[in-house]
């Protein structure tokens, strides 16, 4: 070997591995920042050793044993699909039509005009959030009016991220009273009326999160009015039909009373909470159209925008809703179970509600029980939630709000005892 190919080599041997590997020396993600933490209480509940700890963060269903509730009658359909011996070929873009059109008629109703007209083109979604998400793209693609999306104060802490990933620019709208704890209904209709004409508009159809504050349903008629007055464009967000009331159909009153009303609303529909199918993530995701001709265009035109976000939805969780929705036994099963557990909740906001007052407290605990859904709206400062969690092992938001489906009736006294001690 010549000198100068060995001097090479041994300057070779000596130089950094990154440079003899081609692999840069400086990390692509170097300058990366560390964002801030994604709001959660999980790790302080875990982390604190009281065996009496109470979670009132979770946005998830618990048994009165404060433990996650598998529905019988997902338990069933369950079991039935894995008789069927199904295959795991693809689903369509838009998902399985046996569960699209079951979610339709859920949410729409049975003798829904647009439905009925073929005019509502929907799909499958990765949950309520998916769902959401595809609705922002599709607002953000084809809205022909200002891409701006109204949403209210305060609003479900995801939303806002969505739709700004969306490529939509978030305002809001004023919706919760502080002072009495409940709807700023004329706060409310101000701004609905004072805002742009033809503005996107998110409505929480029903169990407002986190407020567990909803418009009354002659409010919702108000609130009809205006937005058809305003010609402002409506997208529901309904998270939690049949979970507020433990009825679907008046859950959905405001969706089917704002279509009754000649809207056309965007629809993002969750089956997280009402069958507790929280990580098989099923949702959909659907528009009114004016006509079948219409509906057909817009459907070519989501297809377009998911096929390269996911290709096509998962579908063993959409089997299990269709299941359920397709079989009236099984529905009808289900339709006690989610019963069951709204029931459950407005049980523990009146055993909460009882208690407070039993203790003596002089705070006028009456949202509690007027509040709906799985999450109430105590009132309570951040300061106040703080000695909840750090004297008294009670873990929730800073904002105040708690997840009622946290409360059983074995900590039910306990918490009680601590929000008053906060409170006096
Ligand atoms: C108001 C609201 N919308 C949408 C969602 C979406 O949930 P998921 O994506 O689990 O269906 C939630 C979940 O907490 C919610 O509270």
């Amino acid at each position: 070997m010549l000198a100068s190919s060995r001097t090479a080599l041994r300057q070779a041997a000596t130089r950094p591995l990154s440079f003899r590997t081609g692999v840069r020396a400086v990390s692509a993600w170097a300058k990366v920042p560390e964002g801030p933490p994604l709001p959660g209480i999980t790790e302080a509940y875990k982390a604190d050793r009281n065996p009496e700890k109470i979670n009132l963060g979770v946005g998830a269903y618990r048994d009165d044993r404060g433990k996650p509730y598998v529905l019988p009658s997902v338990k069933q359909a369950e079991k039935k699909l894995v008789e069927g011996d199904l295959d795991k070929e693809y689903a369509a873009i838009t998902g399985g039509p046996s569960f699209t059109k079951a979610a339709l008629e859920l949410a729409y109703g049975p003798d829904s005009a647009p439905v009925k007209e073929g005019r509502v083109t929907i799909t499958q979604s990765i949950s309520g959030t998916g769902a959401l998400r595809i609705g922002g793209a599709f607002l953000e693609r084809f809205y022909p009016g200002d891409k701006t999306i109204y949403i209210p104060t305060p609003s479900w802490a995801n939303h806002a991220a969505i739709f700004k990933d969306s490529g939509l620019k978030v305002e809001k709208y004023r919706y919760y009273n502080k002072d009495t704890i409940g709807l700023d209904f004329d706060g409310l209709i101000s701004d609905l009326k004072s805002i742009p004409k033809g503005s996107i508009v998110l409505l929480h159809a029903c169990a407002h999160n986190p407020t567990g504050v909803d418009p009354t349903q002659e409010q919702w008629k108000k609130i009809a009015e205006v937005v058809k007055e305003k010609e402002h464009l409506p997208f529901f967000d309904m998270a939690y039909q049949g979970f507020a009331s433990g009825d679907t159909n008046k859950d959905a009153f405001a969706l089917r009373h704002f279509i009754q009303e000649g809207l056309r609303p965007l629809l993002a529909q969750s089956f997280a909470k009402n069958m507790g199918l929280y990580g098989e993530r099923v949702g959909a995701f659907s528009v009114v159209c004016e006509s079948a001709e219409e509906k057909k265009r817009v459907e070519s035109q989501i297809k377009i925008l998911i096929r390269p976000l996911y290709s096509n939805p998962p579908i063993h969780g959409a089997r299990i809703a269709s299941e359920i929705l397709n079989d009236l036994t099984l529905k009808k099963q289900w339709l006690d179970e989610v019963r069951g557990m709204a029931n459950r909740i407005i049980t523990m906001r009146a055993l909460l509600k009882e208690n407070l007052e039993k203790l003596g407290s002089k705070h006028d605990w009456s949202h509690i029980t007027s509040q709906i859904g799985m999450f109430a709206y105590t009132g309570l400062k951040p300061e106040q939630m703080e000695v909840l969690a750090k004297e008294h092992s009670v873990y929730a938001t800073k904002d105040g709000r708690i997840s009622v489906a946290g409360i059983t009736t074995g900590n039910v006294k306990r918490l009680a005892e601590a929000i008053y001690k906060v409170t006096g």
